[in-house]
């Protein structure tokens, strides 16, 4: 069995039962996995069938440039049927969009555009704007207006609600999906309704987006808009697509959200998925929490695309560090690590000068502990390590006999209360084995690599949900 072309690929993506998220709690929450297209996201199904339906008016025609404004995964898709069927394509984008996206529409041969993310839609440098002057310019050209254009939702309709339906045996009660041109959530809930009015219709918003107070109250207030990094669902107008009438509660998700829990699915259920992929997952969580689910519950929710476009974005620790949406951004200060330790009540364990290694070892057996400060009366005026000691007594067994003092190393290098625990973490990797911290009362403290993953584990596990 084979198919003709790459477009018959287009749809019937698997149904994935989430492992972890809602672990034993009743109810079963489903993924349609939406990067099993060709193109690697939902937007494969419209980008099908906007140019079919314009073939079929005459809107294109052989050989025409087809112009749309798209965050990628619609110009992805187009271009794929594009290339199959011949048309040429020519696309305008925000300056937002990862830059993988962008090359990969160049990749397929296609024109990219990209144009200022923070100015009005109706700003004539804006996406929309400039893709609409071209579609005027150029002769034979076809603009699909994936916002506008009916065709989109109608390919849900046509294929995802009934794919749901089919795949669940009618059993879905939940069905939650972004919003962005409104289109997936809009035409899958109207073949699901007319199946089973009873099924919950959950739409998924970014914060800084207006469908959220737009559907609550019914009117544009542009103060609800503001900049957001979730690519692909809110917008700063109301797309023809969207049909609020069939969608039960819109639930509105910060970026921090939206990418941590995507980092979670990729990392836990092994989906690698994108960023508002997380926005819906964690928009099912929130509406679970409020209204828990029955046992014979099934929640589906649609992950619109792929993690590949993300790599250097929130999927990159280094990107979500200088956002400040790491969860390590609650470090312990180094206090902390003292105080969990119980380190500044205790005396400090030292071994004087004049004694004998062997005295050392013993001391350190006590104690259970891998390095000691060297003293001389108050003063410290060297260190001792397990791996200094055995390479002694490697050397030779008499080495026991040895005063401390003779064989000891430098002393710890003493680090101020307010150094952080990246820096430490830092001098201990491959440096000394402890730092030593004067405290308040003049006294001083050792602080280990044993001390700061002990701190480190306890921080995390009171973190987490
Ligand atoms: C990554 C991503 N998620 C979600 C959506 C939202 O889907 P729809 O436009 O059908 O509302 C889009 C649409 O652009 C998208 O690109």
């Amino acid at each position: 069995m084979w198919y003709s072309s790459i477009i018959e690929t287009v749809g019937n993506t698997p149904l994935v039962r989430l492992q972890t998220v809602n672990k034993g709690q009743p109810g079963t929450l489903l993924a349609k996995v939406e990067y099993f297209n060709p193109g690697h996201s939902v937007k494969d199904r419209i980008a099908l069938k906007m140019i079919e339906d314009a073939e079929k008016s005459g809107k294109l025609k052989p050989g025409g440039t087809i112009i749309e404004g798209t965050s990628g995964n619609t110009g992805m898709g187009l271009a794929l049927v594009a290339a199959v069927k011949g048309y040429k394509c020519v696309f305008t984008t925000t300056d937002k969009q990862s830059m993988e996206k962008v090359n990969l529409l160049r990749a397929l041969g296609c024109e990219v555009q990209i144009c200022p993310t923070n100015v009005e839609p109706d700003d004539p440098r804006s996406y929309y704007s400039v893709a609409r002057r071209l579609s005027e310019e150029i002769p034979n050209s076809f603009y699909p207006d994936q916002y506008n254009n009916l065709s989109n939702r109608q390919s849900h309709y046509e294929t995802t609600g009934p794919e749901i339906w089919e795949q669940t045996e009618g059993k879905v009660t939940h069905f939650v999906a972004g919003i962005g041109t409104g289109g997936t959530i809009s035409g899958a809930a109207q073949y699901l309704k007319e199946k089973n009015p009873d099924i919950v219709i959950i739409g998924v918003d970014s914060v800084g987006s207006i469908f959220k107070s737009y559907f609550e109250t019914g009117n544009f207030d542009k103060r609800h808009i503001a900049p957001y990094l979730t690519e692909g669902i809110g917008e700063d107008i109301i797309p023809a697509n969207v049909d609020f009438d069939l969608i039960d509660e819109i639930i509105q998700c910060p970026d921090r959200e939206a990418f941590v829990t995507t980092r979670k699915l990729a990392r836990r259920e092994g989906l690698f998925v994108g960023g508002s992929c997380g926005s819906a997952v964690w928009g099912a969580q929130q509406y679970i929490k409020k209204n828990p689910l029955k046992e014979d519950d099934v929640v589906v929710i649609l992950l619109p695309d792929s993690g590949t476009r993300y790599v250097s974005k929130f999927y990159s620790d280094e990107w979500m560090r200088t956002n400040g949406f790491l969860e390590e951004e609650h470090r312990p200060e180094l206090e902390e690590v003292i105080t969990l330790r119980g380190m500044g009540e205790r005396e400090l364990i030292t071994v004087d000068r004049e004694e004998t290694l062997e005295q050392a070892i013993k001391l350190m057996n006590r104690h259970n502990i891998s390095q000691l400060p060297v003293a001389l009366g108050d003063d410290i005026v060297g260190s001792l390590t397990e791996n200094r000691i055995l390479s002694l007594l490697m050397e030779s067994a008499d080495a026991r006999t040895r005063k401390v003092g003779s064989v000891m190393d430098e002393p710890f290098p003493v680090v101020a209360m307010d150094l952080k625990i990246d820096q430490i973490s830092r001098m201990l990797s491959d440096g000394p084995a402890a730092v030593m911290v004067r405290l308040d009362d003049g006294r001083h403290t050792i602080v280990t690599r044993s001390d700061l993953i002990y701190a480190l584990a306890e921080s995390r596990d009171s973190s987490r949900e």
